[in-house]
């Protein structure tokens, strides 16, 4: 061994050393950026609050709420002239960063936006006693360890996808799940709206799409085939959904809504058959998978029918982006429709690069769809499905399909989000032990794996700046209650905030692990139901779990996605 390691080693044993003696590190996740710890704390109970000029309202208005919180829990009034907590406006730092200084004789947050405000206020909330996320005074030490935190997200999209098609979810539980997602630093909300088995939005002009289309007179409980016959359905209204919009723009988070198109469509089918190439009829689709019935693309009143729908869907959020799917659309009855081949002849498609013709019929569908919804000063993203054949300028693609769909679309210079299905969904069991969970889809995605998920692995050298950011997605097949919402969600969707927010190269499995134990103290104040797989307990207790072997559910046909209804 040379020398060099020897003395690295020995700066790096008298620095453990030296940080014994001192405060321990914060657990906080995701962990910032930079933190370094100081002897002493700040007592924050009663501590008075000072607001620089030119913080935004937003950004004012959580403050204020953070220091009523304070005064609530710690029941100590605010005093006049004691140390302060001050904010104060900071240009220089960029998006989403701020700085936060902790002295015993007063605490400095510094940030240049809201949400650089409303992360400080999020980091300093890890730091309290979990009371802190409650609503009643508690016992505990109300006091900040002296820190000084520069802090700054890795990526400027860090998502959540909710899938409240396949069960429905109500206002209350999406916005505790928005609210989960605050305080872990996550800012883009994907919410899946439209399925196969469900629309969920409430569109004034095609009223019976929430008439018809929102409810499924059963819901598959296992196999393909059984199926629990009752009736099953929801939605939400328009005023729901800006409601949730306005909850989720006040905790630093964009709604993006996705309105699946032109496969998953059989909701909206069922709802207005002479939508589809054959014209029905069709029924709201009681089971998972993929369907061959799609919207007929060589019909103008398809077309006609998105355009308004969008419009009303633009109207309600205001999202930069629009989801317009894209994912599993099957060709076969676009084969087969007069009206999709005269769209084709008309439109000169032929087979090209190991791509049929009907494949180019949904790049037209895409592209139209696209120049609709830039012509409305919106973008498009869409599953990778959309860049097989041709992909307009512009369009952004989230990698669903593995990695390879996203490292292809950055080597073509299209900006992406990763969400690949080999370590983003989290719809997947967590342990290897199947038959002792609830039943679920797929395969088996642990906190490990999800947590050591490099965007960046498999790309081309310079293709971070196409890396928009990366997603978990929750579908719902299996989720019928909240419960089993929040057991799929956590902890996982904590460990892919890191994988979001830190600095490459800087993850640390154990330390991560270490923070958990407080972040579990959180979700258990605020009333989360979680997997304890990491604390020992395997399964959800009071949980019904089937009676299958481990080597029967191997057997199913969901668990070799994608699979069609003949
Ligand atoms: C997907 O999971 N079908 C995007
Ligand atoms: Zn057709």
């Amino acid at each position: 061994m040379s020398k060099k390691p020897l003395l690295l080693a020995a700066i790096a044993a008298l620095a453990t050393l030296s940080c014994k003696t001192e405060v321990p590190v914060p657990e906080i996740i995701p962990q910032p950026e930079e933190i370094t710890v100081n002897e002493g704390v700040f007592k924050i109970a009663g501590a008075p609050v000072v607001i620089g000029e030119g913080i935004p309202e937003a950004a004012v208005k959580a403050i204020n709420d953070f220091s009523a919180q304070v005064e609530l829990v710690s029941g100590k009034k605010t005093k006049e002239g004691a140390p302060a907590v001050s904010y104060v406006l900071n240009d220089n730092l960029g998006a989403e960063a701020y700085a936060l200084n902790v002295k015993k004789d007063g605490v400095t947050v510094e940030a240049s936006d809201f949400n650089g405000f409303f992360y400080a206020i999020q980091t300093m909330k890890q730091m309290l006693p979990p009371a802190i996320y409650g609503s009643v005074p508690a016992k505990g030490k109300w006091v900040l360890p002296c820190v000084s935190i520069m802090d700054s997200p890795r990526f400027a999209y860090r998502g959540l996808l909710l899938d409240c098609c396949r069960h429905f979810f109500p206002v209350e539980e999406v916005k505790k799940v928005i609210n989960l997602m605050s305080i872990h630093k996550m800012n883009r909300l994907h919410w899946h709206l439209t399925e196969d088995q469900g629309w969920r939005i409430e569109i004034k002009k095609y009223p019976r799409l929430t008439e018809v289309g929102a409810w499924r007179n059963g819901t598959q409980i296992f196999r393909r085939g059984e199926t629990d016959g009752v009736r099953y359905g929801g939605f939400y209204t328009q005023d729901e959904l800006r409601e949730v919009v306005a909850y989720a723009a006040e905790r630093g988070i964009t709604i993006i809504p996705e309105v699946d198109l032109p496969g998953h469509m059989i909701a909206a089918l069922a709802s207005y058959p002479e939508l589809g190439c054959t014209g029905g009829p069709y029924e709201v689709m009681q089971y998972w998978g993929v369907h061959k019935d799609v919207l007929c693309v060589g019909k103008e009143e398809t077309f006609t029918f998105l355009e308004d729908v969008l419009s009303e869907v633009m109207d309600i959020f205001p999202s930069e982006y629009i989801n317009i799917g894209g994912d599993e659309c099957p060709k076969v009855r676009w084969e087969s429709c007069p009206l999709c081949q005269k769209r084709i002849k008309q439109l000169g498609l032929k087979d090209k690069d190991g791509f049929k013709k009907e494949h180019y019929l949904q790049n037209y569908v895409t592209a139209r769809i696209q120049k609709f919804i830039n012509d409305h000063g919106r973008k498009i993203i869409g599953w990778d499905e959309i860049l097989e054949g041709d992909l307009a300028e512009g369009a952004t693609v989230m990698s669903w399909r593995g990695t390879k769909g996203g490292i292809k679309a950055v080597g073509k210079g299209f900006d992406v989000v990763m969400s690949p299905n080999t370590y983003c969904y989290i719809d997947y069991y967590q342990t290897k032990e199947r038959d002792k969970e609830p039943y679920r889809i797929g395969k088996y995605l642990p906190l490990e794996k999800v947590y050591g998920y490099e965007p960046m692995e498999g790309m081309p050298e310079d293709g971070e700046d196409h890396i928009l950011g990366v997603q978990c997605n929750l579908w719902a097949e299996f989720l019928k209650t909240e419960v089993d919402l929040e057991y799929q969600l956590l902890p996982r969707m904590s460990a892919l905030s890191e994988v979001g927010w830190i600095p490459k190269g800087t993850k640390d499995f154990d330390r991560f692990r270490a923070s958990l134990d407080h972040m579990k103290d959180i979700y258990e104040q605020l009333g989360f139901t979680y997997c304890k797989a990491q604390w020992g307990l395997v399964g959800l207790p009071g949980h019904e779990i089937p009676a299958r072997s481990a080597e029967e559910l191997d057997t199913l046909d969901y668990n070799k996605v994608p699979f069609m209804e003949q």
